[in-house]
């Protein structure tokens, strides 16, 4: 049987072996990743694919913990995060608040928080308190109404030395790994060498220690959009579609059910 990964085996990872990350937000799906998945990642992403909103700033902490304890039901054997979502960790007390919940409501392994040094105090605070914290540097999608788009990150110098510094205080901080999002291939490779910490991207190339992908993105579920950076493994929405289109027809003609399904 698999064995979950601890924090200091996923922190050993580097520059041993790449990781693999998937988002899910159910047991269903997450039982079905288990076997592959080295973390699941109960993102808040959950507002967008799961709940049909624009983007995912309306995500609660109630939601984060009902998810997470149905992904934490189906995949007993896989280090599971929790994302926290927009508006849950404005301040350091607010922050060990909701984390604290997480922890008590749910078996959640790590929150996650978007932010780079100026979220470094906060995580040092959660650090401290037995909190294990995955980091988010890059493109950062709870700001995305602040900042009036997604905006890929690392474009000059001076924006791949700021991602850095962002890396190297959360590493300080004591996070175990960090998520980069939408950041150019060359400045998320130069923050993978400047940590000890795994760096696992979205968007960032494959110079780093892992890959995330939402779940309904990578098996083409999600229709409403494609980022550049997703790579579709499943026409999930075709084969769904057209399987449902078959259970129509089939109810119409009376092939279903046949003498097998019935008792
Ligand atoms: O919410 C989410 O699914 C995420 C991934 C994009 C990393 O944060």
């Amino acid at each position: 049987m698999k064995k979950k990964l601890s924090i200091n085996a996923i922190k050993k990872a580097k520059n041993d072996r790449l990781l693999t990350m998937i988002t899910a937000y159910d047991a269903l799906f997450a039982s079905l990743f288990e076997e592959s998945a080295d973390i699941i990642l109960v993102g808040d992403s959950l507002n967008m694919s799961f709940n049909g909103r624009a983007d995912t700033l309306s995500a609660t902490l109630d939601q984060m913990i009902y998810h997470t304890n149905a992904v934490c039901n189906g995949a007993k054997n896989t280090f599971v995060i929790c994302d926290m979502p927009f508006g849950t960790y404005n301040s350091t007390r607010q922050a060990l608040k909701n984390a604290i919940r997480v922890y008590q409501e749910s078996p959640a392994d790590a929150i996650k928080i978007e932010g780079g040094k100026d979220k470094a105090d906060l995580i040092k605070s959660l650090t401290q308190n037995g909190i294990a914290v995955c980091g988010h540097i890059g493109l950062l999608p709870q700001s995305v109404r602040g900042e009036g788009g997604y905006i890929v990150r690392g474009k000059d110098v001076n924006d791949m030395e700021a991602l850095i510094e962002d890396a190297e205080a959360i590493e300080a901080a004591g996070a175990f790994c960090i998520v980069v999002e939408g950041v150019k291939t060359e400045a998320a490779k130069a923050i993978s060498l400047a940590v000890k910490i795994p760096v696992i991207g979205i968007g960032a190339g494959a110079d780093v220690d892992g890959q995330v992908l939402v779940f309904s993105d990578m098996l083409g579920l999600f229709e409403a959009f494609t980022p550049k950076f997703v790579k579709k493994y499943l026409n999930g929405a075709s084969l769904v579609k057209k399987a449902v289109s078959s259970y129509k027809s089939e109810v119409e003609t009376r092939d279903f059910p046949a003498q097998e399904h019935t008792y």
